[in-house]
């Protein structure tokens, strides 16, 4: 009974917990990022979610509601974004959701349009693997348009790993088999 009520507590705490510090080397370092302007935050307190969802329909996600996005990083496992201290802007942004333990999902990685090509998806990729690696989480899994393949698999993804393929729910296909 003490046992279960240590280890609930314990997981509660999870998501917050401070992160053991990396052995990671990353391809753009911490230093190498702040010397060009860019901040890193991991919390997403100070973040312009009207300029974010600006970002995301620059890159043809859809425009959301920020209430929902306040919510949906409230709930994420991680997050990581990138602020530039010429324009006053986040320019770079990456989350992952999932249970705490075993499984996350990356979601939402984008880079402003301005500002790609310059090493920050990477850069970004790159500790939002390690947080999670940091957290225990080692199935880390995301989704990738045709043509961003080649920007994950340098960064250590594989698509089908041994032929396990994804599947996601459509309610188009359900509607049409029900029809
Ligand atoms: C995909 C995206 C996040 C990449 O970020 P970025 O900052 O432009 O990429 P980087 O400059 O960090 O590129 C890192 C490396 O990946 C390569 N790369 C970048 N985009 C690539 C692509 N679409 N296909 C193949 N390689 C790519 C770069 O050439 C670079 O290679 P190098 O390390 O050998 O120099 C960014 O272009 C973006 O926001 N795109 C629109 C949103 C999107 O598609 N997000 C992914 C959702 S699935």
């Amino acid at each position: 009974m003490i046992l279960r009520g240590i280890t609930s507590a314990t997981l509660h705490h999870h998501r917050h917990r401070p992160l053991p510090p990396t052995s990671a080397s990353f391809s753009v370092s911490d230093a190498d990022l702040a010397g060009r302007g860019f901040t890193l935050h991991r919390d997403a307190t100070s973040l312009d979610l009207a300029r974010l969802n600006s970002i995301f329909v620059s890159v043809g996600f859809p425009r959301r509601d920020p209430e929902k996005i306040r919510l949906a990083l409230d709930h994420s496992d991680a997050l990581l974004w990138l602020h530039d201290s010429r324009s006053d802007l986040p320019v770079a942004f990456a989350r992952a959701t999932g249970d705490g333990v075993f499984n996350a999902i990356i979601w939402d990685v984008v880079v402003d349009p301005s500002f790609q090509g310059i090493g920050l998806g990477k850069a970004m990729v790159e500790r939002l693997v390690d947080d999670l690696l940091r957290k225990g989480i080692t199935n880390i899994a995301l989704y990738s348009e045709p043509r961003v393949l080649g920007f994950y698999r340098p960064l250590g993804f594989v698509a089908d790993p041994a032929g396990i393929r994804g599947m996601v729910y459509s309610r188009k296909n359900k509607n049409k088999r029900r029809n």
